[in-house]
């Protein structure tokens, strides 16, 4: 008798990315866990994206707004209501409050309509349904790299949608040109995929730099003239902290006076309150479009991801109190430029560098001096070391297919700043523990690399992953 199989295809099918490091480093985090306290030599958690900078500000807003989390309105309980609620288009003040919050962040240079807003469960839900209202399984979307290894979760496992990587370099600071561009489409014609368009995350995870005006006019001309779509990912647009600030895709269009040209319906947003607010657990995020028929098919979409009435209610109480916003905005982006400081300095006196960035939860950080060769295996073996001896989880720039060896993603706004400074402490003692070991050779560059590395690298006790 034929054993029938339990699970679906969908179910056991292998793009969701679960055993790449990104994920691993977090498994491996969980088994051993920095505790000041408790767990002293544990490991500290680097790789994770989340600002617990300000929710000091948060909590103050709410000890005071009693009403917002007692489910009432003028005093009187509004439980009943928000109970039976169930309606796919949201609550109308929290998409009122939504749009204004995402308005202001941009330093109102483009209005948000309402109208044109669909909340989803996170900016994961809003990524999925977007891909799902855009492309059939089999088709594509270019991608420049390095790029948030949760993509290849969020937007092709269930979809089938493929990821085609258009390859950025340190040798520009990872921007996008248009030989890149060019390169990755006829790379995606020769493998048969039909291109649905470009997914962009900007300010951009992991690099933390926001798009200049030459790679969004790049990007722009390119989908004009081939007839796709742009998705930009702007979930960490309230992290900017530089006086520059940041021009979504939005703005750009707008900028470049295309609000009635076809490309303005062919650029949609992401949004979430994830990383600006810092409530990743709530599950707020949301999908903006200028194109009807895609928030319609959104909107009937959004039934499988829909945020609850109570978090709409509460938030929107938040958003709409726009002195809150207005000080909470400011502040965030100041804690936030100060920790990344405190980051760069203490990786600086390591020797270690970092990309030049302005936005985000985390820098890239440039470590290709400290591998054995140019290799991916050479970085497995380098993070396989400060995972396991330094105690600090980092994401290895190939789990964001980053095809340059030797970048890592470091998050600093999700530990405290003791912890920050012990991590800094433990990288230190790190290179100058392995600099004291070795005697640096005449010219050979591997020769100049520290003892650890051969060790390692032809040690079988952790093989490098292929
Ligand atoms: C670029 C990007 N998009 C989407 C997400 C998922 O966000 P959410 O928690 O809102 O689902 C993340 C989270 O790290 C992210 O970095």
């Amino acid at each position: 008798m034929k054993l029938m199989q339990t699970l679906s295809r969908i179910a056991t099918y292998n793009s969701h990315g679960e055993n790449s490091s990104y994920f691993q480093g977090w498994q491996e985090y969980e088994k051993n866990p920095y505790d000041d306290i408790c767990n002293p030599e544990g490991i500290i958690q680097m790789g994770l994206a989340e600002n617990q900078l300000s929710l000091d500000l948060l909590e103050s807003w709410l000890a005071s707004h009693q009403d917002a989390l007692g489910l009432k309105q003028g005093g009187k309980s509004i439980f009943k209501e928000l109970a039976l609620f169930q309606d796919y288009h949201g609550l109308p003040a929290f998409k009122n409050a939504l749009t204004d919050f995402m308005t202001e962040m941009r330093g109102n240079k483009v209005l948000f309509d309402p109208n044109k807003l669909i909340l989803t469960a996170g900016a994961t839900s809003a990524n999925e349904t977007l891909m799902f209202c855009l492309a059939n399984a089999g088709e594509a979307f270019l991608v420049p790299t390095p790029y948030y290894p949760g993509f290849d979760r969020d937007v092709k496992w269930r979809t089938g949608v493929e990821l085609v990587p258009i390859h950025c370099t340190s040798s520009n600071g990872f921007k996008i040109t248009q030989s890149a561009l060019d390169e990755a489409y006829q790379r995606a014609t020769k493998q048969k995929l039909h291109v649905k368009g470009v997914l962009i995350t900007n300010p951009s995870n992991p690099l933390g730099t926001t798009m200049t005006k030459d790679e969004l006019d790049l990007i722009v001309n390119f989908i004009d003239a081939k007839g796709l779509h742009v998705i930009s990912d702007e979930i960490y647009s309230g992290t900017v902290f530089n006086s520059l600030g940041f021009t979504g895709a939005l703005e750009h269009l707008i900028d470049r006076n295309l609000k009635h040209n076809e490309v303005w319906t062919r650029v949609h947003i992401v949004y979430s309150l994830s990383k600006d607010l810092g409530i990743p657990g709530f599950r707020v995020g949301a999908i903006y479009s200028n194109d009807n028929q895609v928030v319609a098919a959104a909107t009937k979409m959004s039934s499988f991801g829909l945020v609850s009435s109570q978090t709409q209610f509460l938030l929107s109480s938040m958003l709409s109190d726009r002195k809150f916003t207005s000080k909470y905005i400011v502040e965030n982006q100041k804690r936030l430029q100060k920790r990344r400081e405190m980051l760069v300095s203490g990786l600086s006196s390591a020797g270690i560098r970092c990309l030049q960035s302005t936005a985000g939860l985390f820098c890239w950080v440039d470590m290709r001096h400290l591998l054995s060769s140019k290799t991916i295996e050479a970085e497995m073996v380098l993070w396989k070391k400060i995972l396991f001896d330094v105690r600090l989880n980092i994401s290895p720039g190939s789990s964001c297919h980053c095809a340059e060896p030797g970048w890592f993603r470091v998050c600093f706004a999700n530990i405290s700043e003791d912890t920050l400074s012990l991590s800094i402490k433990r990288i230190k003692a790190f290179i100058n523990n392995n600099s004291r070991h070795h005697k640096p050779g005449r010219h050979s560059r591997t020769m100049s690399l520290p003892k650890w590395v051969f060790r390692l690298s032809y040690s079988q006790e952790r093989e490098p992953e292929r």
